[in-house]
């Protein structure tokens, strides 16, 4: 089926915030192609940004896909992008022949050739990981709002034996020093007043500063403390192995630097651990913490936990609760492991009964919704500061950031955009509530 040229596009993102950057950066070039963006399936080019991490996230983009067909029976020109499009490739089209364009993670600078080829009626594929990064072809960052992502590591070398992101998204790749703080200086530009740095393994992060020497995240966290404009920092999503001692003291002397650290640990147990891969064991995680806490006594710690991975005994899940105990989380993710294909894990002996993992799920969930509510609770009558980033749903309302990343409601006449002080009045398990104190004048 020959198609014209689309006129307008629909970005969906699901997954991690890297896929959330994508999609904006993904917006970003089909606007600059001339398109307009519209509605769900009323746009005439519907990209679905795809998570490949568990089988749920995965398996969602078929059922979306058929939920694009319009009354009449036409559809638009869709395109499946991101982690399923690396991992499934070709396979897609021949599972939903609707499906007119697969565009990997690092190639999707590349769709207005992609279109072009789709439009002709034909199929388009590309999941190449070119060298030449996809960051130098795409168009500088525009509207933003005050909160802004900005990728500085792509991919990983990791292979934990679970996990699919190695083979989703790459090797890790470090953008250049000056890519990153010009990006930078566009969003704060654009009306950024935060940014969140992101990668798979973004302590990682490795380059040489203005000056050519070499340097690690902090260096970069520390030259983003310069920029006028710019309010917030922080960084999003760290390996433990990868928590150097000068980033653990950018925690202490960084003005701008949030309190808050995404650290995950996966599992409480040693054996478990190393049979995931991960080559942290829990007395280093431990060893970590108590540094970072030194440095920056109210930093509020977050992480990702899996339950029910291969061979998990009971005992072995018990460790994993011991450990959220030891560490008091504000907030934290945690999911029941998913084989994945073509992960080590995968083919493992002794996978945990589904029922086993529901139950364990279920009992370290009520334990961080519990350890999350008192953490939010402790909050009550303290005075900070707020920055406001979306409309709320009652009039007059509106919602935005605490520095430990909870969301805090407030009426006020200030403007999204604007960094406010408030003393808060009320703590839910999920959100703060806030009264304005005064309005910062910067
Ligand atoms: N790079 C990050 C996280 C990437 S994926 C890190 O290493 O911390 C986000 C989270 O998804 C992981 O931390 C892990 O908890 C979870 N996850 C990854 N693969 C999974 C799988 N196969 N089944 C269940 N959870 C998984
Ligand atoms: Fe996946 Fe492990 Fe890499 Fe994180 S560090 S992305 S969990 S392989
Ligand atoms: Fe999902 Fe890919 Fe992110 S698998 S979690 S979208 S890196």
């Amino acid at each position: 089926m020959k198609s014209a040229k689309p006129q307008t596009y629909h970005v969906k993102s699901f997954g991690c915030q890297m896929n959330v950057y994508d999609g904006e950066r993904m917006a970003e070039l089909l606007e600059a192609e001339g398109m307009r963006a519209a509605q769900g399936g009323e746009a005439d080019l519907v990209v679905l940004n795809t998570c490949h991490i568990r089988e749920k996230a995965a398996e969602k983009v078929y059922s979306d896909i058929g939920r694009l067909k319009r009354e009449d029976g036409s559809r638009p020109m869709i395109a499946v992008a991101g982690c399923v499009a690396q991992a499934e490739g070709a396979e897609i089209p021949r599972r939903a022949a609707s499906v007119d364009i697969v565009v990997g993670p690092q190639a999707y600078h590349r769709l207005p050739q992609l279109i072009a080829t789709a439009s002709q009626g034909k199929k388009a594929l590309d999941t190449d990981m070119p060298v030449q990064s996809k960051f130098g072809a795409l168009p500088a960052r525009r509207r933003q709002g005050p909160s802004a992502f900005l990728t500085v590591q792509e991919g990983c070398d990791k292979f934990c034996t679970y996990c699919v992101v190695p083979y989703t998204r790459g090797a890790e790749v470090s953008r250049s020093w000056q890519a990153i703080i010009e990006e930078a200086k566009a969003l704060i530009g654009a009306g950024a007043r935060e940014i969140t740095l992101l990668g798979q393994n973004v302590n990682a992060w490795t380059g040489l500063d203005d000056r050519g020497r070499p340097c690690g995240l902090d260096g970069l966290i520390r030259a983003l403390d310069r920029e006028p404009g710019l309010e917030r920092i922080r960084y999003t999503t760290s390996h433990p192995n990868d928590m150097t001692a000068a980033l653990i003291e950018a925690h202490r002397d960084v003005g701008k630097l949030m309190p808050f650290l995404h650290l995950p640990v996966q599992s409480g147990s040693d054996r478990v651990l190393q049979a995931m891969n991960r080559s942290h064991r829990t007395a280093d995680y431990l060893a970590i913490l108590e540094r970072v806490r030194e440095a920056r006594p109210d930093i509020a710690i977050s992480g990702d936990f899996i339950v029910g991975f291969p061979g998990e005994s009971d005992a072995e899940f018990e460790e994993t609760l011991k450990i959220v105990k030891r560490v008091n989380y504000a907030q934290a993710y945690s999911f029941k492991y998913s084989p994945r294909p073509g992960t080590p894990a995968a083919d493992m002996d002794q996978q945990v009964p589904a029922q086993v993992m529901d139950e364990r799920l279920q009992r370290l969930q009520a334990l961080l919704n519990e350890q999350q509510h008192a953490f939010n609770r402790a909050a009550m009558g303290r005075r900070t500061s707020v920055l406001l980033e979306r409309q709320g749903r009652r009039p007059g309302q509106l919602i935005g950031k605490s520095p430990w990343l909870q969301s805090v409601h407030l009426e006020t006449d200030a403007m999204i955009g604007d960094l406010v002080e408030v003393e808060i009045v009320a703590a839910g398990p999920n959100s703060l509530s806030g009264a304005e104190i005064m309005r910062n004048a910067a």
